[in-house]
C-alpha cells in the first residue's frame, strides 16, 4: 500500500488518546501508553497559582463541568471539576462512563511526567505552550524549571533528549531556546509565510510543525523543510488518506487522536 519508509514515523497521541478518552486527562493519556504511542501530546496553561495543567482551550467550559478561564482559576478550583463527563455525550449509549475523578480531574503537568517516567519505556513528550504572550514569559520559565526538576532538560542529556516543546509563538520558541537550548523546539503553523514558504522557520526553531492542510495544499512544501535541514512533525493527522501522505513524504512524526488506528494502518500494532 505505501512505499518503504527510510526512517520509523513517530506516533504522536494528540492530547492523549483523545478519540477514545476524554482529551488531557490521565485516562486518555493512560490509554495512548497501552495503544503503543510513542509520544504524548499536550497542551499547557498557567492557573492563577502558578501551576502548569493540561488544557486546550482558555476557558474550562468545553471540557469540564465548570466555567472560567484557567489563568483566573486556581489548582484547587480545577480539581473540583469533572474533566471526563462530557465526552460522549452526543452519543451516550455507546460510549463508557468517564466518572472516575482518579483518571478524569484536571491534569498538572507534573502528574504527566510522573506518568511518563513509571511507563517503564521510553516515551517522548510534545508539550505545547498556550498563550505565551499573555504571560510574558512565566509559561516557559516554569515549564523548564519544571523539566529540570525531572532531569528532562540537562544540556549533558540533550542528544537523548525525550521531550520537546512547541508553539505557535515564535517569540516563546526563541524564550525555550534562550533559556534551554538543549531542549528542542517546534514551530506549529497553519498558514504558509513567504519565508515559511522557502523552508526558513524563525530562530529559535528547530523542527517544523505544520497542520495537515497546509501539508495537503502545497504539495512541495515538506520536501522544502527537508532540503532546509528540519525535520517534520505533522497535526493533526485522523484520516487514513492522510496517514498515507505523511508515510509517502516521509515526515518524521504523525501526531494523531487515533494513535491505535495509525500504528495499526503503519503495521506497527
Ligand atoms: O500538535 C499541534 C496541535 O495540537 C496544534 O493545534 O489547537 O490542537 O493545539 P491544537
Ligand atoms: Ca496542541
Amino acid at each position: 500500500m505505501t512505499p518503504a519508509r527510510q526512517h520509523r514515523i513517530q506516533v504522536v497521541a494528540h492530547r492523549g488518546a483523545s478519540e477514545d478518552a476524554p482529551e488531557h486527562t490521565l485516562a486518555a493519556y493512560m490509554k495512548a501508553i497501552e495503544d503503543g504511542a510513542d509520544a504524548l501530546e499536550c497542551d499547557v496553561r498557567l492557573t492563577a497559582d502558578g501551576h502548569l495543567v493540561c488544557v486546550h482551550d482558555r476557558r474550562v467550559n468545553r471540557t469540564s463541568n465548570g466555567r472560567g478561564a484557567v489563568s483566573a482559576l486556581e489548582l484547587a478550583d480545577l480539581a473540583a471539576l469533572d474533566f471526563g463527563n462530557w465526552k460522549g455525550r452526543e452519543d451516550a449509549t455507546e460510549s463508557p462512563d468517564w466518572r472516575d475523578p482518579s483518571l478524569t480531574s484536571v491534569l498538572t503537568l507534573e502528574r504527566l511526567l510522573e506518568l511518563v517516567a513509571d511507563s517503564g519505556r521510553r516515551i517522548e513528550l510534545a508539550i505545547e505552550t498556550k498563550h505565551p504572550t499573555r504571560w510574558a514569559g512565566q509559561v516557559e520559565q516554569r515549564l523548564i524549571e519544571l523539566l529540570e526538576r525531572f532531569g528532562l532538560a540537562s544540556p549533558e542529556r540533550a542528544s537523548e533528549s525525550t521531550v520537546r516543546i512547541m508553539s505557535f509563538s515564535a517569540r516563546s520558541l526563541h524564550r525555550v531556546a534562550t533559556a534551554a537550548p538543549c531542549i528542542p523546539t517546534v514551530y506549529l503553523m497553519q498558514f504558509l509565510s513567504l519565508r515559511l514558504r522557502d523552508g526558513r522557520l524563525p530562530a529559535g526553531a528547530r523542527i517544523a510543525g505544520p497542520g495537515i492542510r497546509l501539508v495537503r495544499n502545497h504539495p512541495g512544501f515538506v520536501e522544502r523543510l527537508h532540503q532546509a535541514g528540519h525535520r517534520v512533525h505533522v497535526w493533526t493527522v485522523d484520516e487514513p488518506e492522510d496517514v498515507e501522505l505523511c508515510v509517502r513524504l516521509g515526515v518524521e512524526a504523525i501526531i494523531t487522536n487515533r494513535p491505535k488506528q495509525v500504528l495499526s494502518q503503519l503495521g506497527r500494532a
